[in-house]
């Protein structure tokens, strides 16, 4: 069991990029993203959980809740916005690093290539990856800019947990003696963005900029158009590398792995958002 089968790897990873998008679909905020506006159902869900929070101080009279069971299409606009801009910066948070974890993962694939001369043509790819993904986080930026976010906002932000927690992921596995698992990441990250039928970045930039009632939208989409373009040419690229490069079975186990638990915490950001925008339209319904 030296080496894997590649396209057993490749046939793992599209499930865990079904899983992914499962995953997302199952965020009442990631699925208002999809469809361009988050339903009432996830609306109610969301306004109550924020007014539940004793942090938050939201005062429940009762023409708060009667508007929060009964929301109009502004309501529904003030989450879209508050979440959608909050994500953004988020995204500001997580981009820059993925550079330095592919070099990373570079140096230390280099390590195991004298006995894997095999992973020449990988460490090449990912040479050319370094340079296509730096800079990306400044489209968040600018469309965070294009909401109103401050750049005092964006600097004030911390990553928040489920950010933190693909950071500590990423950092591990490049660092680890199966780098190559930083591989599985990559693929199931380029592969949402990628056009395709069942994909979710190209009908959720379609949608917002049609459904979301959020003002400036249609400047507020870069990031999304950009990789939606950038990312049905990568996906080709890395699925090729993938196929031609045979991995060790340790390999192939933390691709797998680390596709899985990426998949999951990405879904999960939205989730962990303060949305201190909407608990601010929240206090202004009160009274
Ligand atoms: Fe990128």
């Amino acid at each position: 069991m030296e080496n894997w089968n590649p396209e057993e790897t490749i046939g793992l990873l599209e499930i865990e990029v079904k899983n992914m998008i499962n995953n997302m679909r199952h965020s009442d905020i990631f699925r208002g993203f999809l469809n361009g506006s988050v339903d009432i159902d996830g609306y109610r869900r969301t306004a109550l959980r924020l007014i539940a929070n004793p942090l938050n101080r939201i005062e429940a009279t009762p023409e708060l809740m009667s508007r929060v069971y009964n929301p109009i299409p502004e309501d529904l606009s003030a989450l879209n916005h508050s979440a959608y801009s909050e994500w953004l910066v988020q995204v500001s948070k997580y981009m820059p690093h993925n550079p330095g974890f592919i070099g990373k993962s570079i140096r230390t694939i280099g390590k195991l290539a004298h006995e894997r001369p095999e992973y020449k043509s990988l460490i090449e790819h990912l040479a050319i990856d370094v340079q296509e993904e730096t800079g990306h986080h400044k489209w968040a930026i600018d469309d965070a800019f294009a909401l109103g976010v401050s750049e005092k906002e964006i600097k004030g932000t911390r990553p928040n947990q489920a950010v933190r927690q693909y950071l500590l992921i990423l950092e591990d596995v490049v660092n680890s003696d199966t780098p190559l698992g930083f591989e599985g990441a990559a693929y199931i990250l380029t592969s949402w963005a990628a056009v395709r039928d069942e994909g979710f970045m190209y009908p959720m930039t379609v949608n917002l900029i049609q459904k979301s009632g959020i003002p400036e939208i249609k400047n507020a989409v870069s990031v999304w158009q950009n990789h939606a373009t950038l990312d049905q040419e990568h996906i080709q690229d890395q699925t090729n590398e993938i196929l031609k490069t045979p991995v060790k079975y340790g390999d192939h186990q933390a691709m797998a792995r680390v596709a899985k638990d990426i998949g999951k915490v990405y879904a999960e950001i939205p989730e962990h958002l303060p949305l201190r925008t909407f608990v601010r339209y929240l206090k202004s319904l009160r009274a």
